[in-house]
Formats: C-alpha cells, sequence, structure tokens
C-alpha cells in the first residue's frame, strides 16, 4: 500500500478562508461555527447534521445590499430554503425567487411579502400558476411563447399581473455543462438570435391585463467572471433600445438572474461581487446613455453565494476499508444529502474534527453509504492517517444545492439542520425518520 504522508501545514489542513467567517478552532482539534461546537451539535442533533451559520447568511446578504445599493437582490430559494431562512432574508430586505408553488408557499406561509418575490420557471404547472396568482406574486417570468396565453387567461380580463420575459443571451457561461443557461441550446428561456424573444414581447404588449416591467436572464451558475456578465447586459440592453422604437415602450426593469461562484476549497476563484457590482452599473449607464434609454432598475438573484459558505455537513465515520492503493473513508450520508460530486464532479475539503491528530496524513476517498460505487462525497482528499470510525468528517460549504437536491435513496432519511449563531444551536429541520416514509406510503 502506498501511503502519501504530508505534513499538517502543506496539506491545508489549517486552511479555513472557505469556512463561515465566525470558525474558531477549539482544544484538541474542535472546530466552532457561530460559537457553537461542532462536535457538540453531532452529539445533540445526530449525524449527518447541516450546520447552517444564521449570521454568515446575515452577513452575505448585507454584503449585497452593500455592493448593489440601487439594485433589488432576490435570494434564490432553489438553493436552500427553510422557514428561518424565509425569515433571515425577509429581514435583511431581500426579495425571492421561487420556481416552484412549493417554495412558493413556504415562503408565503412563514411570513414573506408575495410582491418581493418571482416565479421562475421553463414549464410552470397548472398549481404555479394558481398559486402565483392567488398568493399575489410579484413578478412572474415569462420562459416559452406558450405561456402567455395560459397566464393572461389565468389572470382574466379583468385581472392585472406584473410579468418579464427570459430571454436567452447567447452568452455560454457557468462551472458544469449542466448549468450553463445561457445559449441557444439548452431549455430556458427565449432566444434573441432567432427572434423568439422578440416575438413573445410583441404578443405580451398585446394582453392588457399583463404588464411588462422588464426582461430577464440568467446565463449560468457558478461564474467566476465579470465579464459574461457585462455581454449579457449588453445584448439586453440592446434588446430594450429596439423595444423602445419598435413598441414605443420603456421597460423599466433588468434582471440579470443569479450564478455568481463561490470557492468550495481554499485557494479556488470565487467571483469578486464588488468588482461585478461597480462594472455592471458602469456597462448599463454606458449601455442606456448610448441609446438614450432611461436606465433601469437591475435586479440580481444569488442563491449559492448567500447560502452556501453559511453551511457546513457534519458527518460519523462508519467504516474505513483499505482496498488495494486505496483508502475509503465511509460516512454515514453520501449522495442523498450531496448529489453535487455525482452530478457536477464538484471537489470539497472534509476535515476531521473533535479530536486532535498528530498521526501523518494520508490520501483518502471519503464516501457514502449509498449502493453506488458512485456514492463520492470528496476523490483523494488529505486526511490524518488514524481517521477511524466514531471521528466526525465535517464539510464546508455545503449551505447550496445539498439539502435543497437531497433524496429519499435507500430511505436513509434527510439530515437534520440546526442553526448556529450566538453560541446556542437550534434545530430548524428534523431529519427524515421511518415514520414519514411509513406514512406517505399508503397502498398496500
Ligand atoms: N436565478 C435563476 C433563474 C436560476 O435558475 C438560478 C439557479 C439562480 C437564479 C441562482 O443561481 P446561483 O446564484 O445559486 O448560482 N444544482 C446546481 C445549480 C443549479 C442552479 C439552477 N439555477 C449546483 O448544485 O451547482
Amino acid at each position: 500500500m502506498t501511503v502519501t504522508v504530508l505534513s499538517e501545514v502543506a496539506a491545508g489542513a489549517e486552511d479555513l478562508s472557505v469556512w463561515p467567517a465566525s470558525t474558531q478552532r477549539l482544544p484538541h482539534g474542535g472546530l466552532a461555527v457561530g460559537g457553537v461546537s461542532l462536535a457538540e451539535v453531532a452529539d445533540r442533533f445526530e449525524t449527518p447534521a447541516y450546520v447552517l451559520d444564521e449570521g454568515e447568511v446575515r452577513g452575505r446578504c448585507r454584503t449585497y445590499q452593500d455592493a448593489f445599493p440601487a439594485a433589488d437582490v432576490l435570494y434564490a430559494a432553489k438553493a436552500f430554503l427553510s422557514r428561518a431562512m424565509v425569515r433571515w432574508v425577509r429581514e435583511e430586505g431581500l426579495g425571492l425567487d421561487v420556481c416552484s408553488a412549493g417554495e412558493l408557499e413556504l415562503a408565503v406561509t412563514a411570513g414573506f411579502p408575495p410582491e418581493r418575490i418571482v416565479l421562475h420557471g421553463n414549464a410552470k404547472s397548472p398549481r404555479d400558476l394558481e398559486a402565483a396568482l392567488r398568493l399575489g406574486v410579484g413578478r412572474i417570468v415569462i420562459d416559452g411563447p406558450s405561456e402567455i396565453a395560459r397566464i393572461a387567461a389565468a389572470v382574466g380580463p379583468e385581472g392585472h399581473q406584473k410579468v418579464m420575459v427570459r430571454v436567452v443571451p447567447g452568452v455560454s457561461a457557468g462551472g458544469h455543462d449542466k448549468i450553463r443557461t445561457g445559449t441557444d441550446d439548452q431549455k430556458f428561456g427565449l432566444s434573441l438570435t432567432d427572434g423568439g424573444a422578440q416575438h413573445a414581447i410583441s404578443r405580451i404588449l398585446g394582453q392588457p391585463q399583463l404588464e411588462l416591467t422588464g426582461l430577464h436572464c440568467h446565463i449560468g451558475s457558478q461564474i467566476t467572471e465579470v465579464k459574461p456578465y457585462l455581454v449579457a447586459l449588453r445584448r439586453l440592453v440592446g434588446l430594450m433600445a429596439r423595444i423602445r422604437d419598435t413598441h414605443g415602450v420603456v421597460l423599466s426593469e433588468l434582471d440579470m438572474g443569479g450564478g455568481h461562484g463561490i470557492a468550495y476549497r481554499p485557494g479556488e476563484p470565487a467571483l469578486d461581487l464588488t468588482a461585478l457590482a461597480r462594472r455592471l452599473r458602469a456597462e448599463l449607464h454606458k449601455g442606456c446613455a448610448a441609446a438614450r434609454l432611461t436606465v433601469p432598475r437591475l435586479l440580481i438573484e444569488p442563491g449559492r453565494a448567500v447560502v452556501g459558505p453559511a453551511g457546513v455537513a457534519v458527518y460519523r465515520v462508519l467504516a474505513v476499508k483499505h482496498t488495494g492503493e486505496k483508502v475509503f473513508v465511509a460516512v454515514d450520508g453520501g449522495m442523498s444529502d450531496n448529489p453535487r460530486p455525482a452530478l457536477y464532479g464538484v471537489r470539497y475539503a472534509p476535515r476531521l474534527i473533535g479530536r486532535a491528530s498528530t498521526a501523518g496524513r494520508r490520501t483518502a476517498t471519503v464516501v457514502g453509504r449509498h449502493c453506488e460505487a458512485g456514492d463520492v462525497l470528496a476523490a483523494d482528499v488529505e486526511l490524518p492517517g488514524d481517521i477511524h470510525p466514531g471521528d466526525l468528517l465535517a464539510v464546508p460549504v455545503a449551505g447550496a444545492y445539498q439539502l435543497s437536491m437531497a433524496s429519499g435513496y435507500n430511505l436513509v432519511g434527510r439530515p437534520a439542520v440546526v442553526a448556529v449563531h450566538q453560541g446556542s444551536a437550534r434545530l430548524l429541520v428534523r431529519r427524515e425518520t421511518l415514520d414519514d416514509f411509513r406514512s406517505r406510503d399508503i397502498g398496500d
């Protein structure tokens, strides 16, 4: 067996740069987030547990508000939603982007003002539209030609609904093929290049009960460069000028979507929000001045960058296996709580917590407990050589698109979500149990 031994520092084991800002080292290898020891969270709430640092979420909301003072910042609920999250986002003054009746109803029943919510989706169900109109959602983003008549009919001749149009600007960006949405070869939006967007816009303008407030685009996710946003913005401003020239209508809103990239491991690039804000604003003013357009209000929809770095997944090691050249460290969660490595090949940086180890470090692969060889959480990471069953592993940057994409695979059950803040921990979402599975299973 080949064992790679690295020093702690060389392996970056002490690098906490991707952890929540509140993270503190405790004696004996412990780590605290939000003033609470992660090992204590594991003891009290069991594992796997998803720990959400309330202060980090709120701080990230404020960073956005400070960077984009003249824009509407809408949190993209698909990254992670719970009632507490709804409250934090509301209290921090953000709006909300939802894409289903489920997200919408959860938000509104948790007290989120519906007029600050935007509904998206490439295939809105009758239930989605019914909930949107009943609850009085602020804007519906039209994603395809067939939605125009459907929404107009659902609103009724006496009704009124603000809508936007999702335009595909022909810009390719994003961390993985599956999350690139800015070009014509994918399912979202209306094309700028084949005239689909322009055609839909004239039809919407012909529907008196629909008020077109602006254009929307979302070019992809996990984008770490500013430039694709600038190109998309320029094209959308061009379209706004053509709409003014053709229809005499000046649109007042421009939604640039989300997609702001974050670092999952120390040293990885992240999108520079201050640069994004400054350059978007400059490009918007320049483009509008050149086209003699009134500057529209900017909207943005970050999800991952608000909640991703605020979450830490805590697992217990169940088995350690040496197979040929490899060491597999198996934990009590896996692809049912985090499908992202399997789906997008994302790399994470797990870390031993709860005890100090002086053992040399070696390369190991952290796997889940599911019945698939592809159930890998972190391939080839450096971990202490004496890692053993009962140890705790924590994975930072676990707040976005993990629990919101969690499944019931193998009936393992989705983990608990625990909020930590100013030294105290509280349960936000309880662990899924066998009773939950049984209660849904009503036939025999
Ligand atoms: N707005 C729209 C219309 C979107 O479709 C999305 C994400 C967002 C905003 C927020 O994007 P964010 O800022 O969170 O990147 N499951 C994938 C990500 C899918 C993103 C889907 N749409 C992942 O785990 O990376």
